[in-house]
This record gives C-alpha cells, structure tokens and sequence, in this order.
C-alpha cells in the first residue's frame, strides 16, 4: 500500500488515478461506474444492511452522516434529461447535510456547448476537499456509453454513473435491488421477469450483473425479439449459472413471477430508425400492464418500473393497485442513493484519504 503521507508534490500531480488503488471496499472504489464492481457480500451490505439502516435511522432521525461536515460539495453533471436521478441524488446529498451544485442539461448550459472536453470539465469541478474547488462528488449522466467510466479516470473525486448512454445504471440497479428486497427479505430464489425494451435499458443491464450474484434466481426476458437482450448479457448469465428464458409472450410468464419489472420503449437511443422505432411503438401494448393481464400477476407478486413510464406500459387505471411498487420503488432511490454516499465517505474516512489529500494538495500548491 502507498504512504500518502510521503508522496511528493511530484507524485501529487498525477493525481487522477490516485483513487481506486489503495484498500477497496469493492473493485474500483470509491467511484460507482458499473454493477460488475461489486460482490455479493458487498452487493449485501450496501443493500441489506447501508441501505435498511439508512431507511431506518433517516425515520428515526438517527442518522450518521460521513459529510456532515459542513464543507462538503457535489457537483451533479447531467447531460441527458431527468426526473428522479437528479433529484433523488440532490435530495440525498442534501439530507447528508452537503451542499450540491449543478448542471441541469450540460450540453446546452456547460462549457461543453463552447466545445470543452467532458476531461476538462471534470478535471475543473472534482475539487480538492475542504471547499477548495468546486465538488468533492461528481455524480454524472451522459448519452454516450462508457463516457462516466472516460471521466473518472480526470478525476480527483469520487465519480457516480447516473446512466451513461444505454450502458449501465448502477444506482438504479442498486435501488431496484434494493426495492425487492424491502419486499421478499431476500433475492436467492426469486423469479423475475424483466419486460419492455430490455436491449436498449441500462437499467436492466445494470440489474441483471447484480442478479448473478444471487442463487437460484429465475429471469424471465420478455421483450419483441428487436429489442431482445444483449448477446454480453446472456453470455454473463450462462457463465455464472443463471437460469434465464427469453419469451416473446408476456401473458404466459406473469402467472410465474415473483417480480415483474417493465420498461419503456427507449426512443432516443434509435432516433436514426424511425421506421423500426414506430413499429416498436405498435408493439409496446403487448408489453404492457393494463386492466387485463394484472389479474396474471400473482397478488403476493410486485410490479417495478424504473420510470419513467413512456407509452402506458402500466396503465393509469391499475396505479394503485397495492402490487404496483413504481412509485415506492422511486422514493427509496433516495435512501439507496442516501447509502451509497455515505458510504464512499465513510470508507474515504477510515482510509484518511480525504485527510491526506487536502495536506498534499495543500503543501503542493504551497499552502499550509
Ligand atoms: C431510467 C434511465 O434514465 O435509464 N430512468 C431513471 O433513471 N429512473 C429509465 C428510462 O429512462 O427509461
């Protein structure tokens, strides 16, 4: 392991990579780029244990928080538009007792619009700590795939993923997660069927790695066969052992799920085939949830979304059904999200890092 305390001014300008190769809670700490990071035990405490306690303590009012030091900043960066990430992440971040700036639609009102790299910019808003620069958090959403895992590699800062291009999601996957377990108490065992435009869903992506971690799971892949999954993701579930089907009939496999996870038609992820994209479009009600195929749906079973809900895949009048776990499954994005800051903090704590970097930073630039 590095000593940060005798590392010169040098060495300190290399900084970018510095994060990540000391002791790591999970591969690639502390950043959150993609769900492959994590193991199971790790997958365990950040849901079954950060995530509970934090849902627990925040009613309780008996939360610690590891950036309650008043000086704490995150920048969130959004390029692409949101709802519930970015508002969810500045929620949590604020319920932490941290400050948040942002930029809301980066490609219009960033410096990116006068042509500077995303590298720049990143190597401009991860600060140093301590309210020198600009955050001490980047949480970042691009349409490009791979960009966030490009930017972190600039950056002096934890770096968050909030979905990049049709990649990955790992927060979502995490509060997806998270919300099953609220439910079952478990995942080992569970059969979930994901539905909807699972080619082109991050989201599903993101939450199919975190699936393979577990035992005895059954995924059910219902999708038109356009959009079916990725050949990258089926290979990971073979390889790890995963039983899974790919079923064209959304109706026959309700009956069997203990999860059902729907999707929206990802539009913009196809803008250049607008033939194909309309006749998707015909097709989405027979991947949707109405009146009709709800009594399917086991009444033990629930019923997720990442939201948001685009072309009526559960439609308005089945709402609220006490299946339909959308809406809660958004609020605890929050507490998910709540967790999994305060931990990076937490661990960045016991390592001393932050510490250690305000001294190098600040001796390197010659301040004491
Ligand atoms: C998802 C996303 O952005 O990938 N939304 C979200 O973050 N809750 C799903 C989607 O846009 O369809």
């Amino acid at each position: 392991m590095i000593n940060l305390k005798n590392l010169s001014a040098d060495r300190v300008a290399q900084f970018p990579d510095h994060f990540g190769k000391y002791q790591e809670p999970w591969e690639g700490f502390p950043h959150i780029l993609k769900t492959q990071q994590f193991s199971r035990e790790m997958i365990e405490r950040l849901i079954f244990e950060d995530t509970m306690k934090t849902l627990f303590h925040w009613k309780n009012r008996s939360l610690i928080s590891y950036l309650r030091d008043g000086r704490v900043g995150v920048v969130t960066y959004f390029f692409e538009p949101s709802t519930r990430t970015r508002m969810s992440f500045e929620r949590a971040v604020q319920s932490l007792g941290a400050s948040v700036i942002h930029t809301e639609s980066g490609a219009v009102f960033s410096s990116s619009a006068k042509g500077e790299t995303l590298a720049d910019t990143v190597r401009v808003v991860s600060g140093v700590g301590a309210g020198i620069g600009y955050g001490d958090l980047l949480i970042i959403r691009h349409p490009q795939d791979y960009a966030v895992e490009e930017a972190a590699k600039f950056s002096r800062t934890p770096v968050i993923n909030a979905g990049d291009g049709k990649h990955q999601h790992p927060t979502q996957a995490f509060l997806d997660l998270a919300t099953i377990y609220l439910r079952y108490g478990k995942i080992d065992g569970l059969s979930i069927a994901l539905v909807g435009d699972i080619q082109f869903s991050r989201t599903i992506r993101s939450l199919c790695y975190l699936l393979s971690k577990f035992d005895d799971v059954k995924i059910y892949l219902v999708s038109p066969e356009e959009i079916s999954i990725k050949e990258d993701i089926k290979e990971h579930l073979t390889e790890k052992n995963v039983w899974f089907r790919e079923e064209a009939d959304l109706n026959s496999v309700l009956p069997h799920i203990d999860v059902a996870y729907f999707t929206r038609l990802q539009a913009e992820r196809f803008r250049d085939q607008e033939e194909l994209c309309q006749q998707l479009k015909k097709k989405i009600p027979l991947y949707s949830l109405t009146e009709k195929n709800l009594d399917l749906v086991p009444q033990q079973a629930i019923v997720t979304h990442p939201l948001p809900i685009g072309d009526n895949e559960i439609v308005e009048k089945i709402k609220t059904d006490p299946r339909i776990w959308a809406f809660i499954q958004s609020d605890i994005g929050v507490a998910t999200r709540m967790a999994l800051i305060n931990r990076i903090f937490k661990e960045l704590g016991k390592l001393n890092m932050h510490q250690n970097f305000k001294e190098l930073v600040f001796s390197g630039l010659g301040w004491k």
